[in-house]
């Protein structure tokens, strides 16, 4: 007999369709993103009257980015379907986060192009989601938007959320820290296993993503201290739309696993169903999110994501070759310079092979991937960063064609001097190559042992 399950889903990202998603100024801002919007509503619905009817729990966790982009219309669309959750008997507990709340928020039309829409503030989420875990919490931390609930018979739930204000953004702020260690302590002293929620990853999806400073948690290798500690050795986490599970020891020897589920609007488009066993034990299982409503042109749904994935990357390869400028101001990079490289790069990478790049680097290609074209390795690869479970392994063509690169060039590698987002030195060669390939946990179902 288990503790208790759930079904845990995260960045519904719900968009009202009605606020509108059609035309050139859609297709445009399309281009470029992970993520579904017209077709949010649709996969929304789907996955909700899924989770309305299951039989296998009555407990629901959303970890944030309910919304598209704090639309206030997209909120009350969303908040309906928690309520056919709760008319159902389920039990609904969620955390916000910072696409929740926006100063300006867009909606898309053929006539009006893209136009402003009522935005959410911060500081209408807590009335807004009040029935959605405040309301039945056994501590609020108002200002921070925390909770405690107690989700089962010995299970506590501690629901983070650290978006506030540009303080609170730069992660958990002491008051916060003591809040937590506090009511970690008190569950710990009363016999109950307690487990977080929080929307931002406080141990990188891939270790590549361990480079991006938005992809984790400011102060994360302090919080993971912190949790870990007292008691506190498993959160689930979202945000960058990957699907990993990942872990690490404190220095006081304590486990931490942080299982960072990806949009349920976006490819992978998975939900977890998750059991804690008993205390130290809890069982992850991925599925994948129900079929929607919705023309793919006869594709598969999980194919018609994955396109969806792909068409974002192979815009952005055919945007250097035919706009660097842009490209180069989409990512932030400054340097005029690099103008003629990217576009000369994002030429090259139209038509050129794997097996011409690898001879131009003179490592010997795998046979069977020698016609594949360039750009395609590279959307596998960063699809597979999102996807998890990464497929380009050593003992695999893509993988050990990848490495001899890597191998051959490791004496640059080890030039490129950076830092982790926890301030460590990383070694290049090891991060790319367990980006490319996964080597630890299952990312899709695994045990986790939490002592
Ligand atoms: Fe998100
Ligand atoms: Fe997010």
């Amino acid at each position: 007999m288990s503790l208790c399950n759930f079904y845990l889903i995260t960045d519904t990202h719900f968009f009202k369709n009605s606020l509108g998603a059609f035309g050139e100024a859609y297709d445009e801002f399309m281009r470029f993103e992970q993520k579904c919007l017209a077709e949010t509503e649709a996969i929304n619905n789907a996955v909700f009257s899924f989770l309305a009817e299951t039989e296998k729990t009555d407990t629901i966790l959303i970890a944030g980015d309910l919304s598209f982009n704090g639309e206030k219309e997209s909120h009350i669309g969303f908040i309906k379907l928690l309520n056919k959750l709760k008319e159902k008997g389920k039990k609904v507990f969620v955390v916000t986060a910072g696409h929740d709340f926006n100063d300006t928020c867009y909606g898309y039309s053929s006539e009006k192009g893209k136009y402003k829409v009522e935005a959410t503030k911060r500081n209408e989420l807590f009335d807004l989601y009040y029935e959605f875990g405040f309301k039945d919490a056994i501590a609020v931390d108002k200002k921070h938007l925390s909770y405690v609930a107690q989700i089962a018979d010995g299970v506590r739930l501690l629901a983070l959320n650290n978006d506030g204000s540009d303080e609170i953004k730069e992660g958990f702020d002491n008051e916060q820290l003591e809040w937590i260690k506090e009511q970690a302590n008190k569950a710990a002293e009363e016999g109950q296993m307690m487990f977080a929620m929080n929307h931002y990853p406080l141990l990188a999806g891939q270790p590549i993503l361990s480079l991006i400073s938005s992809a984790v948690q400011k102060n994360a290798a302090e919080a993971v201290e912190v949790l870990a500690d007292s008691g506190v050795n498993l959160v689930f986490t979202g945000h960058m739309h990957n699907q990993s599970i990942n872990e690490k020891t404190t220095e006081s020897g304590n486990k931490f696993y942080d299982v960072c589920t990806g949009s349920i609007i976006a490819a992978p488009a998975s939900m977890r169903f998750v059991t804690i066993e008993d205390k130290y034990t809890v069982d992850i299982k991925t599925e994948p999110i129900p079929d929607f409503e919705w023309d793919t042109n006869g594709k598969s749904f999980k194919q018609y994501l994955s396109d969806m994935f792909d068409s974002m990357i192979l815009n952005m390869l055919e945007d250097m070759r035919d706009n660097p400028e842009r490209m180069l101001h989409k990512l932030g990079i400054k340097n005029e310079k690099l103008k003629p490289v990217f576009g000369f790069v994002g030429k090259k990478l139209d038509s050129i092979t794997v097996d011409k790049t690898t001879r131009l680097l003179a490592v010997k290609c795998d046979e069977s991937i020698k016609k594949m074209l360039l750009k395609d390795f590279i959307c596998k690869l960063v699809r597979d960063v999102f996807s998890g479970n990464q497929t380009m392994k050593e003992g695999t063509p893509e993988g050990d064609t990848l490495l001899r690169v890597l191998r051959r060039y490791n004496f640059i590698l080890k030039r490129i001097k950076l830092k982790n987002t926890d301030g460590e030195p990383v070694d290049l060669f090891e991060l790319l190559k367990h980006s490319a390939g996964n080597y630890g946990i299952d990312d899709y179902n695994a045990v986790l042992k939490l002592n």
